[in-house]
């Protein structure tokens, strides 16, 4: 028989909270700190300069990647930006996003005067593949997945998409630096990758974001998106393309700085997340009344937060107060209550095509041929998904002994309610 829940008068599985925490931030010792002092003592905070901090970072990330070319930026925002500036994407373009990721997503296709169009997600809390070819018209240029909370989506499936219709794909790895699919990096499958180093992300500058691609004229067109005077800062021999002016998205060697040191943490932080999921699932008992968030490549994901889609809807709320009860903290991401702009039925600027200006800019720009339609309703299965899929994170300042209670918690929840 199962043990009698806490929320019934038993004996709560998590007497002692379980540690609070984030990734990079949680990380920052002296290393930073003297980094960052070292920055302020020279007097020398902008990035072009000799021995630059964000030349370093560029360089020692793109040598971890992988990749040819990355270039920094000041947030996971402008880093996508320049990423669809890079690959081509502009008025008239669609551009598929998933109707789960921060509203930053397609807003920087909005940026780039092109139309964000929202695919469902599946159990994966990723992109749906089969849903992204059903919204793909001749407008189509890019698909842009989102690795969601360190996981990276069904990346096999959408790059065969991307090829199957001569598609462009940006991959917005914001959460999930660090990431691998494959054997391979986050963010080196599609043209282009995008990181945040904001302050909730795996590691951070407090704001930041960098770009990366193997392409070189894809680069060059990142670094003119990035940066309206790039030509002046470096000679024009530089350059191998006639430099175009977009806005200003120039990181500074505080933020290089910081950055340098959390990238050296990386790998440290990845292992000790990773750990923790492991002990999290191998303490996991087959589940009754949810599924498991779908990974496609458990050794590669983050380890940074895992799931589980309760199946009955109307049982969600009973899981969410008993497992509470038990001391694991739990809540669905759509839950009608806090307006979660994660979830696409909260993006009102996009659904209702809310223009900077009067033109109707970039809905009713006269490149755009297309008509998409938005409503709060449109996605149906990722409401779904996201009103029963419970997230639970894991975070450098705990140990293995708490990602084991964590599963003892859901396993005795799940043995009375499912
Ligand atoms: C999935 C995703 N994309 C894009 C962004 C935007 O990054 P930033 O806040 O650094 O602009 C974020 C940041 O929260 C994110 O989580």
């Amino acid at each position: 028989m199962a043990d009698r829940l806490a929320i019934d008068g038993g004996t709560p599985v998590i007497a002692e909270p379980i540690p609070s925490g984030t990734h990079g931030p949680s990380a920052i010792d002296d290393r930073e700190i003297n980094a960052v002092t070292e920055v302020l003592r020279s007097g020398r905070l902008f990035r072009f300069v000799e021995d630059s901090h964000v030349a370093a970072f560029e360089k020692e990330a793109a040598a971890l990647l992988g990749v040819n070319h990355a270039l920094m930026v000041n947030s996971g925002t402008s880093a996508i930006i320049c990423a669809l500036t890079g690959i081509g994407v502009g008025p008239g373009d669609e551009v598929i996003v998933p109707g789960y990721t921060f509203i930053a997503t397609a807003a920087a296709v909005v940026g780039v005067g092109a139309i964000p169009v929202i695919a469902e997600i599946d159990e994966s809390l990723g992109m749906d593949p089969a849903d992204v070819e059903r919204k793909i018209t001749p407008h189509t240029k890019a698909i842009l997945p989102v690795h969601m909370q360190g996981v990276p989506c069904r990346l096999d499936d959408l790059m065969a998409i991307a090829k199957r219709h001569d598609l462009k794909m940006v991959e917005d790895c914001c959460q999930c630096v660090g990431g691998r699919y494959k054997g391979a990096y986050a963010g080196t499958w599609g043209q282009a990758g995008a990181w945040s180093l904001n302050y909730f992300k795996v590691i951070s500058c407090g704001e930041g974001g960098m770009v990366f691609t193997d392409d070189y004229d894809i680069y060059e067109r990142t670094a003119f998106a990035s940066d309206a005077a790039m030509p002046m800062w470096m000679s024009d021999k530089e350059w191998q393309n006639p430099p175009f002016s977009r806005q200003g998205y120039r990181p500074s060697e505080i933020m290089g700085s910081i950055a340098r040191v959390q990238l050296s943490k990386l790998e440290d932080i990845l292992s000790h997340t990773r750990r923790l999921k492991k002990a999290f699932l191998a303490e996991l008992d087959a589940p009754k009344g949810y599924i498991p968030q779908h990974v496609d490549d458990p050794e590669g994901e983050c380890g940074i937060s895992a799931a589980i889609i309760i199946e009955d809807p109307e049982l969600t709320p009973k899981y969410v107060e008993a497992l509470k009860a038990e001391g694991l903290g739990a809540g669905t991401a759509y839950n009608e209550g806090f307006p979660d702009r994660h979830i696409y039925y909260y993006w009102d600027s996009i659904l209702f095509k809310h223009s900077h200006h009067p033109s109707g800019y970039p809905w009713k720009d006269p490149a755009y041929k297309g008509n998409v339609e938005y409503s709060r309703d449109m996605c149906p299965q990722t409401l779904s998904i996201l009103g029963r899929a419970l997230r639970f994170g894991f975070n450098v300042n705990m140990q293995e002994d708490h990602a084991r209670l964590m599963a003892a918690a859901i396993n005795k929840v799940d043995a009375a309610l499912g």
